[in-house]
């Protein structure tokens, strides 16, 4: 089959999975304390995002990360991650992850299948640690970053969400951590994103320039060609073989090369992070007609559900549109 197209002429061929909008942190700038979370039956069960995930394999998706919430608190997920891994046509399974659970799930990880792990760290200090995510899991969260770094893993990246007069100081040694662990890193600008009070966005705003200009005062950078078909901006490091790189939404648009969509906890095809545009592919799914497979077993028929996604793609907008002073558009999905 073809790759998916959108109306932009932009090939779709990157998918975002989030297994649960569920975490065991609550970052300030992502959950109040007090969240709710879904009700279980609303989320898709692990077939069905199964099901999906290998629908969109045959329809020329060549790249799968996980994402959540925490997908890793996810019940059985290893099971999800090996059939996803092993579909033909895939070319490449990654997964974004809070890393409290890597101590004990890294090599699973590995076995199963997954190829690069992308670990949120927004802090080296313990006590900000618990500061910014309620949670007093910072050596947890090191020791499980140590273990997935001595396994063969094809790329660490180490995300950190840079907020001004919270965590700024600590850029270099955010980015020394990551460099002398043979990892990328990549800061992120903060995005209008999750459901939460008691944090004003506008006022902790950072933008990548910032960061570029002060990361350049301790180390040599070079704008890199490098890329992963996603929103980093690399740079080379002097001395180093691994690179900083900076997701820049507010400062740097980067809409113009969006390769990816996403696929919400609940079912809701999301054609871009900043746009309510979405296609509810649960109903579809779950009214589908099942079909018999050469083994005797049942399978959903994917023939509404390719048709489902081809016209959720029509939607996908231009670009995206965050304003950090306005209410927050999307729910928990990264
Ligand atoms: P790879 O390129 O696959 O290594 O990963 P990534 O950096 O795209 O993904 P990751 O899950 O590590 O996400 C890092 C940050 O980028 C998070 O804050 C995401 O929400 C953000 N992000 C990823 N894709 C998009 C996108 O299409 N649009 C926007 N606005 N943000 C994105
Ligand atoms: N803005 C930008 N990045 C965010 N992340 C979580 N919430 C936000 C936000 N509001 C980051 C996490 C993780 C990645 C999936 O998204 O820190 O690294
Ligand atoms: Fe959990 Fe990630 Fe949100 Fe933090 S940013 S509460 S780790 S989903």
């Amino acid at each position: 089959m073809s790759a998916l197209i959108d109306p932009f002429g932009r090939k779709i061929d990157y998918l975002r999975i989030s297994v649960t909008d569920r975490c065991d942190f609550r970052c300030t700038y992502c959950m109040d304390e007090d969240v709710t979370f879904m009700p279980r039956d609303h989320i898709l069960s692990l077939e069905e995002i199964v099901h999906v995930a290998k629908t969109f394999i045959a329809m020329g998706t060549k790249r799968i990360r996980i994402t959540g919430g925490e997908p890793l608190v996810r019940k059985n997920i290893l099971w999800a991650l090996e059939q996803i891994a092993n579909t033909d046509g895939l070319e490449e399974l990654t997964i974004t992850t809070n890393g409290s659970q890597l101590y004990k799930m890294a090599q699973s990880l590995l076995n199963a299948g997954v190829s690069r792990i992308n670990i949120s760290l927004d802090t080296l200090k313990a006590e900000r640690f618990y500061t910014l995510t309620r949670r007093d899991k910072f050596q947890q969260v090191i020791d499980g970053i140590e273990a997935a770094s001595k396994l063969p893993f094809k790329r660490l990246k180490i995300n950190s969400v840079m907020l001004k007069n919270h965590n700024d100081d600590e850029l270099f040694d955010l980015a020394k951590f990551a460099l002398d662990r043979k990892m990328d890193i990549s800061f992120i600008e903060e995005m209008p994103l999750g459901v939460i009070t008691n944090h004003n966005r506008a006022a902790t705003y950072l933008s990548s320039d910032n960061v570029i200009e002060a990361l350049s005062q301790q180390y040599t950078l070079t704008p890199s060609s490098t890329t992963t078909s996603g929103p980093t901006r690399y740079y080379q490091v002097a001395d180093y073989e691994h690179k900083i790189g900076v997701i820049s939404p507010h400062s740097h648009n980067f809409c113009d090369t969006c390769n990816r969509v996403r696929l919400t906890a609940e079912g809701r095809l999301l054609l871009c992070l900043g746009n309510e545009h979405s296609k509810d592919l649960k109903t579809v799914l779950r009214n589908s007609a099942y079909c018999s497979t050469a083994f005797g077993s049942k399978n959903h028929d994917s023939t509404e559900l390719k048709s489902a996604i081809i016209d959720a793609l029509a939607l996908k907008p231009e670009k995206h549109h965050f304003n950090l002073d306005e209410a927050p558009q999307i729910l928990r999905f990264m």
